[in-house]
């Protein structure tokens, strides 16, 4: 089914975007209580179709999109992932299927390599077994270590994701150590961002700037030991403790975009969070219309909607007055300055944070994220 077009000249801006997030739904097996997941799931039932995603899909190549990470929840869950990566490469769309490992068997596996799919990347939640179940919510180890040996047989490059936080920070030398061990090309150690569930869950998973230092160095000790085998380390700033805003999504409305479940169209995962951005889904209006000229992508595009300190600052190109998202959940005000910029009048919210006193131990893990309401189960026939 073709969505309604839009009215109005197209391609007047001069950003094009080349990356699209697809979060084909938010049903997960898993309950990770650091998920950037809102807290408002789409249901099942309000998920797009397949021609729907297809539609979406060729607009989005349309509009230069060459890079779809085909993400959730688990998108395993949508029976007809094998369609969506088809229709994604039959548009020019290299996709990325980012995945907790559970419930995807070797001949489910063959069919996403023939329709087109070039890579995966598999989140890890701990190096221990026990403990990284404990952190999913479920038993899922044992699945992720034989899903990277299958996509290894695939010949599909491997990419392992470890999202760090206070309860996994101590064995980071263990999970780099997976990374030859489950012959993977890449390894991504994102310090969490504090969205969502993360966000809900901060005071349970936020390190201690002394643990995050111990981290920074194993880091930089292991990566060069680890670029001899022909794996790249990937560190992901902790900006909370940097002083620094990142330049979230390389810019509001810049290269990239977010299509999330129900066909909302946002410039980033988080942005649903943000009041009043009236975002608008691929059901109502075309690609083309909502990247150059819906409100939504126009509001905090380039630089002129800054105020000060960011629209005198040197800095205002690279870092973009930092994370919109960020700056709602600290302020209440999405067009502050990041607080996790130094320069930024409420700079003292995330300092505060990260300076206090390092809780003795933490006793929880935090919240575990809840299921979509309606949630499906892992396809049967794939859990072989
Ligand atoms: Fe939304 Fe940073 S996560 S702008």
């Amino acid at each position: 089914m073709a969505s309604p077009r839009s009215p109005g000249s197209p391609g007047t801006s001069p950003v094009r975007p080349w990356a699209l997030l697809a979060e084909l739904t938010h049903g997960c097996p898993l309950r990770c209580p650091y998920c950037s997941n809102p807290l408002e799931l789409a249901t099942k039932s309000a998920e797009l179709t397949t021609a729907e995603w297809e539609d979406a899909l060729r607009q989005a190549a349309d509009l230069g999109v060459v890079s779809a990470h085909l993400s959730g929840g688990e998108p395993l869950l949508r029976p007809d992932l094998t369609e969506i990566v088809a229709a994604a490469d039959g548009a020019g769309i290299h996709t990325q299927l980012v995945t907790s490992g559970v419930g995807l068997g070797r001949a489910r596996l063959g069919r996403l390599a023939d329709a087109g799919l070039r890579s995966v990347q598999l989140s890890v939640q701990h190096a221990d077994p026990a403990t990284n179940d404990l952190i999913a919510g479920r038993r899922s180890f044992t699945d992720k270590e034989r899903t990277a040996a299958l996509i290894r047989e695939a010949g599909l490059p491997l990419g392992l994701n470890v999202v760090l936080h206070r309860h996994n920070l101590d064995a980071l030398d263990a999970l780099l150590d997976l990374a030859p061990a489950w012959g993977a090309d890449r390894i991504e150690l994102a310090n969490t961002q504090f969205y969502g569930w993360a966000l809900r869950n901060r005071a349970a998973l936020l390190p201690s700037r002394e643990r995050l230092a111990v981290a920074a160095r194993t880091v930089r000790r292991r990566r060069a030991e680890l670029a001899e085998q022909r794996i790249e380390v990937v560190w992901v700033v902790p900006d909370y403790f940097e002083g620094n805003a990142k330049p979230c999504m390389g810019g509001w409305g810049a290269i990239s975009f977010t299509i999330t479940p129900d066909g909302t169209v946002l410039p980033c995962p988080a942005a649903a969070a943000i009041p009043g951005l009236d975002a608008p889904t691929v059901r109502d209006h075309d690609l083309e219309w909502i990247w150059h000229r819906s409100r939504t992508f126009t509001r905090y595009r380039g630089t002129a909607w800054m105020r000060e300190p960011c629209r005198s600052c040197d800095l205002r190109e690279k870092d973009f007055g930092g994370c919109r998202c960020q700056a709602f959940a600290l302020t209440g005000d999405a067009s502050a300055t990041d607080p996790a910029c130094r320069f930024s009048p409420d700079h003292h919210l995330v300092r505060d944070l990260v300076d206090a006193p390092p809780a003795p131990a933490s006793p929880t893990l935090g919240e575990p994220r809840r299921p979509a309401r309606r949630a499906a189960a892992v396809a049967p026939e794939e859990a072989e």
